[in-house]
């Protein structure tokens, strides 16, 4: 493949299978880390800045500010680089470092908040509220704001919808991390076109609201929604079917097995979505097909979830996860 625009390479990732040991179920794992800037959000990055330059609420020489858990913002920072406007990033202390780092190498500025926050805290409101106000008080500037960006949504219905169908066909079973709930919502409104009867399965942290949960602090990044903020508008919960809540060491320990079993690093969220979506295909009789959408690899989370250090300091070391996967998936 010939390209001379980075952004012609994202999208088109690809699917891992893997087997289950207790029924006929095929199991597709998407790899969305292999987008150019390592995660899915990639996608809608883009799809959120073009339609803004499409209706002119993004000008030539304009700055784009975003809140972000760091990985959204990596998607505007590659795309603002390439088209040539300023992009400033307002994340937390959740974002990690190496996504911090990388929104920088890209030219990207960093605006850090909520240093009154616990560690397992997310500001999302505060970060919302500072990017909202800095849109505002800046001359030519542009809040993509992702919480409620219909653009954000329909990114996946174009793009991951499409690969998923052109590859597989009919798709059973679907599942995903929930935090916008654009790449879910996304996603399922492109499968549901083709076949009605998908099943869509959301994954949020246990401490998440998005379905009337308790909030409580939570360690997995980018995804769930934290007590005090609004739900996102672009979250349709008529087309999901089912939510499920992963604990912090299932997520997190399911990262590190498949890092050590399979070779293959990924991220909280994705450790998160794998342990609960294969808990419930374990369940399935019969034969059918399950996507399950990895949103991020592991090399953005070497200083906490694949730090051994950090994990136990954290009380997050929990040996029963491996073994558990092990009563699901075929050995390789
Ligand atoms: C690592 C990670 N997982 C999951 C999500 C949730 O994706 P969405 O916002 O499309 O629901 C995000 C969003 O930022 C993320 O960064």
């Amino acid at each position: 493949m010939i390209v001379n625009k980075v952004t012609d390479l994202i999208g088109n990732t690809p699917l891992f299978e893997i087997k289950m040991k207790n029924n006929d179920w095929k199991v597709f794992l998407k790899l969305e880390k292999f987008n150019p800037g390592g995660s899915m959000k990639d996608r809608m990055a883009l799809n959120m800045i073009e339609q803004a330059e499409k209706d002119g609420r993004l000008k030539p020489g304009g700055t784009i500010i975003e809140s972000s858990s760091g990985n959204t913002a990596i998607g505007l920072a590659i795309a603002s680089a390439i088209k040539g406007y300023k992009f400033i990033a307002v994340v937390d202390h959740h974002a990690s470092k190496e996504k911090i780092d990388m929104i920088k190498a890209y030219g990207g500025e960093i605006v850090i908040v909520g240093d009154r926050y616990k560690a397992n805290e997310v500001a999302v409101v505060e970060r919302e509220r500072t990017a909202k106000r800095m849109s505002k008080e800046m001359e030519n500037a542009f809040f993509p704001n992702q919480a409620d960006n219909f653009d954000n949504r329909s990114a996946y219905t174009n793009t991951l919808a499409k690969e998923l169908i052109k590859e597989l066909g009919t798709i059973d079973s679907f599942y995903a991390a929930i935090g916008t709930g654009g790449s879910s919502c996304g996603t399922a409104l492109g499968l549901k076109e083709k076949n009605k009867n998908t099943t869509i399965n959301v994954v949020e942290p246990v401490g998440s609201i998005l379905f009337g949960g308790k909030g409580q602090p939570y360690f997995q990044s980018g995804t769930g929604n934290p007590i005090d903020a609004p739900i996102p508008k672009i979250i349709d919960y008529e087309i999901i079917d089912n939510n499920f809540y992963v604990k912090d060491d299932e997520a997190f320990n399911t990262c590190r097995y498949f890092a050590k079993k399979y070779g293959l690093l990924i991220g909280g969220s994705a450790g998160g979505v794998i342990y609960k979506a294969l808990e419930d295909i374990n369940r399935k009789i019969g034969s059918g097909n399950a996507v399950i959408l990895l949103c991020d690899g592991g090399e953005k989370y070497l200083n906490n979830v694949f730090n051994d250090e950090w994990m136990i300091n954290n009380n997050l070391m929990n040996e029963e996860v491996a073994k558990q996967l092990e009563q699901w998936i075929q050995e390789v």
